[in-house]
Parts: structure tokens; sequence; C-alpha cells
């Protein structure tokens, strides 16, 4: 549908400050309040600056200087730029996990977007559940919207040794636990690890779908892989500030770019990309609220026979820094064109084919040329079984192969604690064969599916040279993690799902060949434990967390809350 370019009249923010009555009277004097005269907002669209910011964000520290780039692109372009401060969710501090609050988040935006004056929004996002969060609520606030992305920090040094987040967290932690590495190391590497504004410069969640942000045609073009401290970065967002004024004119909204195609792209890019699996539970989730349907089984057959391209860790061996001088997504995009549909839309109004058009590789080490992926294992499978009749998932590519095929002993664990107690124990009874079991680590349960689902290597088998071992949870796990961990388990363990029933000692098997996960007991013994099982008290007697309970939904449909994942905007609030 053909949209007409708006007047001043037909702005959303005209019924605020437009019209000749009392409330009208109230609203300009108060803008007046705020030093600005009708030469400031009078006939212009009203962008709201919508800023993940706080002094605890931690990868977010550039946004205030950011903020003062939009605000000059927008007045360029002719806009009223405001800056409206929302909930910032730094993954690291905030507990217990992020993902506890992304659809407060995701409300906060879209009630902000929905009872101001305001026309359209730049979200400012990048660390984690950020982008998800204002994405989803700008989706359903129904006003146009772009996405400027926080970027990638600069490579960790330490000792002239480059470090990734996360990933080399994990690695150095294992080799410090089995005595490979002193104290003192261990603080030079804490000091060099995150040494710039930006986020996570591997492949973990942060990048993922901030490059799925783009690939979904919502941030300009090439905007997601410019480190943070790049000068270019600052002229990005400058540009998003411009290119926002006009969305509005011309109304373009996340309905008018966000279609099947444009998820199924992003889902074909996370493959290559080999992004984190947190991008399933986000993709679901806001594709809902676009009103449209992903489920994992689309997941695992799209991806199938995606190879990975990006050389980045956890996968591969670069950081982001080096995926933007060799070209950056677009050029990435172009690697994998033929399995892309090119003719969706994205904000600048231009269709991501046009985008990635000329866009050059220029480093094939970094940007592998399909003929010499970083891998060809897969980067995603999606397993059921009897103990997950709702799917769960793990990312083949980051596994020892081994263990694709395997069958082992349950050691079962209730709750974190107790099972990070164990697996420091040097006697404890588990050999490489075992399968390490965490329940009680889901939406419900966690609480908020914390990222607990790369389970530590027990310390007796790291001293034997034990790297990987199969490892399952209704748990998250970060994207800068590996090995072979099964991951979102639905139904949970603590609504009763079949990870709740199973005992140390059970034989549990998986193939990943025939995408399955089983627990080797009857459906009789099943159904004996079940009815000897009983449901836990709630983890929340009041407050934001017995909503959450209330609403959340399970991993395989995005744990959106119910009432927020149907599609659709609601009525404009009455100006009274
Ligand atoms: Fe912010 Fe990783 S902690 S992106």
């Amino acid at each position: 549908m053909t949209k007409t370019r708006k007047t001043p009249e037909e702005l959303r923010s005209h019924r605020w400050f437009g019209a000749s009555d009392l409330r009208s009277f109230g609203h300009r004097s108060r803008i007046k309040q705020l030093g600005h005269a009708p030469e400031d907002y009078a006939g212009k669209p009203v962008i709201a600056i919508v800023n993940t910011w706080s002094g605890l964000a931690h990868c977010h520290g550039h946004f205030p200087a950011r903020v003062e780039a939009i605000r000059r692109g927008v007045l360029q372009a002719g806009g009223f730029p405001v800056e409206i401060p929302v909930m910032a969710l730094p993954e690291n501090f905030v507990k217990p996990t992020t993902m506890l609050y992304r659809n407060l988040l995701a409300m906060e935006v879209e009630e902000s977007l929905r009872s101001l004056p305001v026309d359209g929004a730049v979200l400012m996002g990048g660390c984690d559940k950020t982008t998800p969060a204002t994405i989803m609520g700008a989706i359903s606030a129904g006003l146009p919207a772009i996405f400027m992305p926080a970027g990638p920090m600069l490579r960790g040094d330490w000792g002239g040794r480059i470090l990734g987040s996360g990933s080399d967290v994990w690695k150095y932690w294992d080799e410090k636990r089995a005595g490979n590495i002193s104290e003192a190391q261990w603080e030079d590497m804490e000091s060099g690890i995150a040494r710039s504004d930006g986020v996570c410069m591997t492949m973990g969640t942060a990048m993922t779908m901030t490059s799925l942000a783009e690939v979904l045609g919502l941030t300009l073009p090439g905007a997601t892989s410019i480190p943070a401290p790049d000068s270019r970065h600052a002229r990005m967002a400058a540009a998003t500030g411009r290119r926002i004024v006009e969305m509005v004119w011309d109304d373009v909204t996340p309905a008018d770019l966000l279609s099947q195609a444009s998820f199924e792209n992003a889902i074909v890019a996370s493959a290559a990309l080999a992004g984190s699996t947190n991008a399933i539970i986000h993709l679901i989730a806001m594709a809902r609220r676009a009103g449209i349907e992903l489920d994992l089984d689309r997941f695992d057959a799209l991806s199938a026979g995606v190879p990975v391209l990006a050389n980045i860790r956890p996968s591969g061996q670069y950081l982001m820094e080096d995926f933007y001088y060799a070209g950056g997504l677009p050029a990435f995009l172009t690697r994998i064109a033929d399995r892309l549909d090119l003719a969706t839309r994205t904000v600048n109004g231009m269709t991501l084919g046009d985008n990635i058009a000329g866009a050059t590789v220029w480093n094939d080490d970094v940007i592998r040329p399909l003929d010499n992926p970083v891998s060809r294992a897969e980067g995603l499978a999606v397993l059921r079984g009897n103990l997950a009749p709702g799917g769960c998932v793990m990312k083949p590519s980051a596994a020892e192969p081994r263990l694709l095929k395997h069958e082992g002993p349950a050691l079962v664990f209730d709750d974190y604690d107790a099972m990070a107690k164990a697996v420091a124990d040097p006697d404890l009874d588990v050999t490489a064969d075992h399968v390490l079991v965490l329940r009680n680590a889901g939406p419900q349960g966690g609480p908020g599916m914390p990222e607990w689902g790369m389970l530590p290597i027990p310390v007796k088998l790291l001293r034997q040279g034990v790297r990987d071992m199969l490892r399952i949870s209704d748990a998250r796990m970060s994207g800068t993690s590996y090995g072979a961990c099964v991951l979102h388990v639905a139904p949970e363990s603590f609504v009763g799902g079949p990870l709740a029933l199973i005992r140390t000692g059970d034989v549990i098997a998986i193939d990943v060949a025939a995408r399955r996960i089983d627990v080797r007991l009857s459906d009789e013994e099943l159904a004996r434990r079940r009815a000897a099982w009983t449901t836990p008290p709630p983890r929340f007697p009041r407050g934001y967390g017995a909503i959450f309970a209330a609403h959340i939904g399970q991993a395989d449909t995005g744990c959106d809350f119910d009432v927020l994942a149907r599609p659709g905007t609601i009525a404009e609030p009455e100006i009274h």
C-alpha cells in the first residue's frame, strides 16, 4: 500500500500542540517551560531518542555523545528531537538476568511512545536484550522507528594477545581452574578485555541481534559493524537522526518493513554468522509482535546447509573490529545473497538487495567465501524427543563431534548453586561420558531463563584434559559460549516438563543427525514419576516478578508475555 506524504497537520504530535483548545494551551505552555519556542517544534516531526543509557550501562558509555549526534541529524532534517530515557539493561550487572526484564523494557518503550507527543523514534540499543526489547516495543507502538546499534568495542588485549568478550573468559577460566593461569595473569586480563565503549565484540547475542536488526531492514545499511569508538559511528548516528525525520513524513513503520521474508533472511544470516542461540527466542518474539509466526522447525529447516562464513569467535578466530575492516555486514551478506530474499524493504527506502549491491569483501579469511567456510558443521539443530516435546536447541558447530551422537548417565542438579559446588569437587563421581543436567533454569524456574546453559566442566575432568561434555538444561546460553550444550528445553522443568522427572543415573541419548533427545525410560515410568511430581512454590510473592510469572511464555514461543505477544497496535490515546 503506497502511503502519501504527511502534512504538518497530519503529524501525530499536532494533536497535542496544534489545536486551539484548553489542553493544547497546557501542552504548549509546558513545552515552552522546557525552553522551546514554536520555531523549535511547531509543524515539525517530534522524534523520540529512546536511550537505554544509565551510569551502569557498561556497553553504552558513548550513548550520551551519540544522543547529541542523533539530535544534530534530526535538527538538520527539520525535526524536533527529544531524549526519552528508558531502562538500561547492562548484561553483566543485572541480576538474576536481563532476560527477566526484556519484556518490561519492551513495555516501557511501547507505552512511552504511545502516551507521549512523538511522531517517530530512534531506538538506541545494543547490549543484549536492549535490541529485541526496543524493537518489540516499537513494533507494537506502530510508529516510524529506526534502530541505532551501539557498535562493538575494540579488540581486547592481554600482553599482546587478543581477547574476545566472553569466549576468552570461559576459555581462560577453565585454564585457571586447571591451574594453568596465575592470579596476577587473570587480573591483567580483567584490565584489558573490555577497553572501550561498545558491546561484546565476539559474535555473542549483542552482535547477533544488532546484525539481524540490520538484516531485518531496521538500521541504516552498514550501521551495525562499525566499532563504537570509530568516528564513523558518530556520523552514522547523525545520519540515523536525519533519516527518521523523512520516515515520519513518509509514515514508514516497522510493519511496512517486517515480513515473513525479512525474518527468514534473519534466520539464514544468523546461521552463516554462527549467531547466538538467543536469537531464536528474540526473533520469534519480535515476529509474533508483527503478526508473523516463526516456529522452531523453521529455524532448523532454514539453517540446514548454511555454512558458517563469519570467522568470528566463538566459532571462528577474529573479532568484530576485523569483520568491519573486512567489509562488515553488507559485504558479508553478498556471500549469502543467493539464500536471501533481496526484495525486502529497509529504513532507507531501498531494498536489502540495493543496500548490499557493490559491497566488497576485503579479507577472505575473516569473511569466508562459500567454498572455504569456517565450518560445514551445522550452526543450529532443533531436537525433540521424550525429554523435550516442545523442542530444544543446540549448536553442533560449537560441540566436539563425538558428542553429537552419545549416550550416557545423567548427573542431575536442581539448582545452580548445588551444581557449581559439585563441579568444583575434585572427587566428584563423574566421567567424560556423563551428561550434566541442570533444571529449574527456564523462564519460570530461573527465573528469567538465565544464561547458565554452558554448565562448567567438573574440575576433576578438566585436570584429565576434558574440555567438552554433553550438558542439558532449560536455561539459555551466552552467545559467546560454546560446547555440547542442549538449551531451551521446553516445556521447562519448573512447570513439569520431562526434565523435572529424570534422576541421576538415568540414561540420556542424543542423536543430532536424527534430531532426537530422549531419556531411556518407558512411558509408564515417566507417567509414574509425573504422578509423584509436585508443583514448586511460586518464585515471587509480589511485584513485577509475580506479573512476569503470570504471563511469561515458554522458550519455543519467544518468552513474551501472553498479553504483549498479540500483533497489532492499540488505539491512540484520547487527548482531553
Ligand atoms: Fe553488553 Fe555483552 S555485556 S553486549
